[in-house]
């Protein structure tokens, strides 16, 4: 029983339940002050309760460029959302469908996303400063559903319709029944890193999640809704829209960052087999998502199609298989939404004050009573 009256102990404690292998690294080692050379990011045997000295710098500095974009979804008005979603004239039917299938995969797709970090994820990964950026993804991951929650209660919509749609929308459950298996192996509690076959299945894991979901099923939808704010409708959403577009540019870089590092430093996973499949994968991904943005643009809307969605598919998936270090899968597609890339460059910020409307709470305003 612990007392905060016993003397600390000299002798260090080897407490397996919190060490970076929980399933029992030998206790000397888990006992020592760490060294930095001897972090891993998977396997690894040192103690994932010290997050110094850094190795991963990288997954730090992401860290704190998270926290440094902090944003909540009540900051952002929409009232003048609002009022267009409650204007019979305000949008065509057309652009309503689309609002409603966007949210329709959105709300619970960040569920899956946290979900799969808290209980898939973060466990099997034992480096300090990569678990630290993982809290903070998970967080960002909440504030995302949280703001597809307040546009949906927002304009009015059905909320059953809404949160139900990746069960009852043909082309948002398909995306994510393909997702579905990946996070199952990685919460099964009979899983365990440190086999070729069982480090595979992990990288896999995190590569479908970084490139393919984050990195490739997002882009549709937050394409639509950016194109709705370009025509100065919905901005309220569209901007929450950029805010969390901004997150999860960030999460796709320390995705594709973790990858690269696994890879390094375990270039045994990185078999012909393995990026065979990785390319099957990557093929079906974006079949998936060219299938949503048909279904969510039967017709041509916001001078958008689903043709041209083909190219930018290809495009984004070429750019997600070179950035881990596979061929470009569709050589020379080209970018049919150059202004896309502007709004993931763009610094939010200035947007961002102009249009917030809250004061977070700070030390000094801080009232116990
Ligand atoms: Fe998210
Ligand atoms: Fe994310």
């Amino acid at each position: 029983m612990l007392s905060w009256d016993d003397e600390p102990s000299t002798a260090p404690r080897a407490n397996p339940a919190l060490a970076g292998n929980p399933e029992g690294a030998p206790a000397a080692e888990v006992a020592k002050r760490v060294n930095a050379d001897d972090k891993r990011i998977i396997n690894g045997q040192t103690d994932v309760n010290q997050l110094v000295p850094f190795k991963y710098k990288w997954a730090w500095d992401k860290y704190l460029a998270g926290c440094a974009n902090h944003w909540m979804p009540q900051e952002v008005n929409m009232q003048r959302d609002i009022e267009l979603w409650k204007n019979p004239n305000g949008l065509t039917e057309d652009e309503r469908r689309l609002v409603k299938r966007n949210l329709g995969f959105f709300t619970t797709a960040d569920s899956l996303a946290a979900n799969n970090i808290v209980l898939g994820t973060y466990r099997h990964i034992t480096a300090p400063e990569c678990r630290q950026y993982l809290l903070r993804q998970a967080f960002e991951e909440a504030i995302h559903t949280h703001a597809y929650q307040y546009i949906v209660e927002s304009l009015g919509l059905d909320e059953q319709e809404i949160f139900n749609a990746y069960n009852e929308i043909e082309s948002i459950h398909d995306k994510d029944q393909f997702l579905i298996p990946f996070i199952n192996v990685l919460t099964d509690p009979e899983f365990k890193t440190g086999t070729l076959e069982a480090d595979q299945q992990l990288l896999k894991s995190i590569i479908v999640f970084a490139c393919l979901m984050e990195g490739l099923f997002f882009y549709v939808g937050f394409t639509q809704i950016l194109a709705l704010g370009r025509q100065n409708k919905m901005t309220g959403a569209a901007e929450q829209y950029q805010y969390i577009l901004r997150d999860e540019s960030m999460h796709v870089n320390f995705g594709i960052d973790l990858i690269n590092t696994i890879k390094m430093e375990n270039p045994q996973l990185w078999t012909p087999a393995f990026r065979d499949e990785l390319k099957g994968l990557f093929l079906q991904a974006v079949e998936l998502e060219y299938r949503y943005a048909e279904d969510t643009m039967p017709r041509g809307v916001l001078g958008l199609n689903a043709p041209m969605f083909k190219g930018y598919l290809r495009f984004i998936a070429n750019r997600r298989a070179v950035q881990i270090g596979l061929d470009p899968l569709f050589p020379n597609e080209e970018n049919p939404f150059p202004w896309m890339s502007e709004m993931i460059d763009l610094k939010k910020e200035r947007n961002f004050f102009e249009t917030r409307v809250t004061e977070y709470q700070t030390g000094g305003a801080l009232n116990w009573d």
